[in-house]
């Protein structure tokens, strides 16, 4: 007999089980333990080890736990140690087990969309980290064949589609293969079976799936190593579209579609904790924001994967309204400037920007049919929040929000929400996260243009196939990073700088001196180019550095005047260009070179691939004045106050 524990039937959200939407999950923890040990708390070491994993994110958890025959799950929305207060994760009781920390990025995180998943007959149990995207079309088809569905989850259909294996006499390995077969998109999965005590499957593809061995004696699985460092230093890497047999500390790995073996070659892991949990595809970081910059183009690529009802409905209330505004603080203001460009120019409505702080001052009434865009990392931004009730509440202006933690306030005052899929940001100084927002907005940004007909179809496609070249062009920025560093050191020590653009770029410029002065503490001011002249160039002279963001797009000839307006009094000249550059690199002392191709689409693209560079070149400014870029002075993640 199974027991399938659910704890509670309300969301820590406040969020009721029938608001359910789907749940995608694009970073999560995974850990699952495989032991000939009797003596050892399983249950306690798996929630332990989900715990180190929780900065990859922590709205909902659950265990499962296979017991002569049976499993029993676990599962609840809240961080872990709240949900284990009374021991109701470590108090269970089994031979082998695993568990999940979830970071929802569509739907809310509520108990029942919590992992791990089951089958219709409880046998086989789920955990996974990535999107299935064709999973609408498996779930329809399974429920036809008569599978019933627990939960809105993505993952679900994982273990119905083994159990159809299974029911047909497969072997559990076999069935796991052929359910992969199914699958599109990106998945690193642990799945167990009550009745296979011997081994438990891992797969992955596209996202991380990491192996601890201690051999002889027990397999770890986990999406990064933290989770069993203290039990383990010996680990392996599974690459993309390979399974692997996790027996009591033996492992065999075959490709999925080959089933070519692989012989196990474990690595001995050098670091410590805290350095695993800042490390990425095997590189260790200094800081988190390091870290996090090198996810950038990652989660640029799963950001392109916004479902499309959601865009759908988020672009037909933008376009329903008579009056668009978009508000946020910060650094998500500055996606909103990206954003609101980028909307306005492919043909969507004119919106207004304004600072969610200044909202309501300088909105003493809204028209009516207004709908305002609200962006923001946290969704718990206190004047961000307070801009959006003024809003909805006094003036019945339909929300649309994006940001990047499901079940936010903002996403409970929003009527249509974009979760951004840049994951938990731990560095204070936000930039996978603007990366995203950007991201997101221009996504709305076209697809307005392709619902409105402003932009022929073709071209469309062309503009979306050059944003999904984003995800290259910041791999390959990242690649050339010394360069900027070298360049940061050069800087980090100027007292005063001044950021210059036009358009589009205003955003990256002022994007770019928010983060210098955030964390490098270097005063840095953007100003829209042509502004300049009207009083800040009072401010230049020899040696002043001046930061042009200088793509070749409509603004540039005219950008050429204010370059030379700055070098003419002595103004050291840093410009970002694109790599074919050659008027503005002539005038410039220094250059950062942006590798994207020279056609209208790829610069029409280039809000991310210009700014991206700037929040690499505050990165290493902070750490070359010996900062901690993770935690600036005076600032705090989530302001929560007005
Ligand atoms: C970003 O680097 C800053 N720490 C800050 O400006 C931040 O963007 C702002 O407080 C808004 O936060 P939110 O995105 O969580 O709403």
């Amino acid at each position: 007999m199974i027991r399938f524990s659910k704890v509670r039937s309300e969301s820590f959200t406040g969020i009721d089980d029938n608001d359910l939407e789907r749940g995608f999950l694009i970073m999560c923890g995974i850990f699952g333990i495989m032991t000939k040990r009797t003596d050892i708390p399983i249950a306690k070491l798996i929630r332990e080890g989900l715990q180190r994993l929780e900065y990859r994110g922590y709205d909902s958890c659950g265990l499962a736990m296979a017991n002569n025959g049976t499993i029993e799950v676990r599962k609840k929305a809240g961080k872990i140690a709240d949900i284990n207060k009374d021991g109701l994760f470590d108090s269970m009781q089994g031979q082998y087990g695993m568990g999940h920390t979830r970071w929802a990025t569509h739907g809310p995180p509520i108990d029942k969309n919590s992992h791990p998943h089951l089958d219709c007959k409880n046998k086989v149990a789920v955990v996974h980290n990535g999107i299935i995207e064709n999973y609408q079309q498996l779930r329809k088809e399974l429920t036809a064949r008569g599978h019933t569905f627990r939960s809105d989850t993505d993952t679900e259909v994982i273990p119905h589609l083994i159990e159809e294996s299974l029911a047909k006499g497969i072997s559990f390995k076999d069935s796991v293969r052929e359910a992969i077969k199914y699958l599109t998109g990106a998945y690193g999965i642990v799945v167990m079976h009550a009745d296979t005590p011997d081994f438990m499957i891992v797969a992955r593809k596209e996202s991380p799936l990491t192996i601890g061995i201690v051999p002889g004696e027990t397999c770890f699985a986990a999406s990064d190593i933290p989770a069993f460092l203290p039990l383990t230093r010996q680990a392996l890497i599974l690459d993309d579209d390979e399974m692997a047999l996790l027996y009591k500390g033996k492992v065999e790995i075959f490709n999925v579609i080959t089933g070519k073996p692989r012989t196990p070659k474990p690595f001995q892991v050098q670091w410590s904790i805290d350095a695993a949990q800042k490390s990425l595809d095997g590189v260790e970081y200094k800081w988190f924001m390091h870290k996090e910059l090198h996810e950038v183009p990652r989660k640029i690529k799963d950001q392109l994967r916004v479902p499309q009802e959601q865009l759908d409905a988020f672009a037909k209330t933008v376009m329903a309204a008579e009056h668009v505004y978009i508000t946020a603080a910060g650094t998500a203001f500055y996606a909103c400037l990206a954003g609101k460009f980028q909307i306005t120019k492919f043909g969507g409505p004119y919106i207004e920007a304004l600072l969610c702080s200044e909202f309501r001052d300088a909105l003493p009434t809204m028209p009516p049919k207004s709908c305002v865009i609200a962006v923001s990392q946290s969704g718990e931004t206190a004047d961000t929040i307070e801009a959006v009730r003024y809003a909805r509440e006094k003036f019945g202006a339909k929300v649309c929000s994006v940001v990047n933690v499901q079940g936010s306030s903002i996403t409970r005052y929003s009527d249509n929400v974009i979760i951004t899929a840049a994951g938990p940001e731990m560095a204070v100084a936000s930039q996978k996260a603007y990366c995203t927002q950007v991201t997101a907005l221009t996504i709305v940004a076209l697809r307005i243009a392709e619902l409105k007909g402003t932009v022929p179809k073709a071209d469309v496609a062309k503009y979306r196939v050059a944003l999904e070249k984003t995800v290259d062009v910041t791999n390959e920025i990242l690649k050339n990073e010394d360069k900027i560093k070298q360049l940061a050191e050069t800087l980090a020590k100027k007292q005063n700088f001044y950021f210059l653009a036009r358009g589009l770029s205003l955003a990256a410029a002022c994007e770019g001196a928010l983060k210098l002065k955030e964390i490098s503490y270097n005063h840095a001011e953007a100003y829209a180019a042509g502004e300049s002249k009207h009083g800040p160039i009072a401010l230049i002279e020899k040696g002043f550095p001046v930061v042009f963001v200088a793509p070749p797009d409509e603004t540039y000839d005219r950008l050429i005047g204010n370059v030379q307006e700055m070098k003419a009094r002595g103004g050291t000249i840093i410009s970002v260009v694109a790599e074919f550059d050659t008027k503005i690199t002539e005038m410039s002392d220094y250059t950062i070179r942006v590798p994207i191709d020279n056609d209208k689409y790829a610069i029409a693209m280039s809000a991310v691939p210009f700014v991206f560079p700037l929040q690499i070149m505050a990165y290493f400014a902070s750490d070359f004045n010996k900062l901690d870029p993770d935690k600036p002075r005076n600032l705090a993640k989530s302001v929560t106050v007005k």
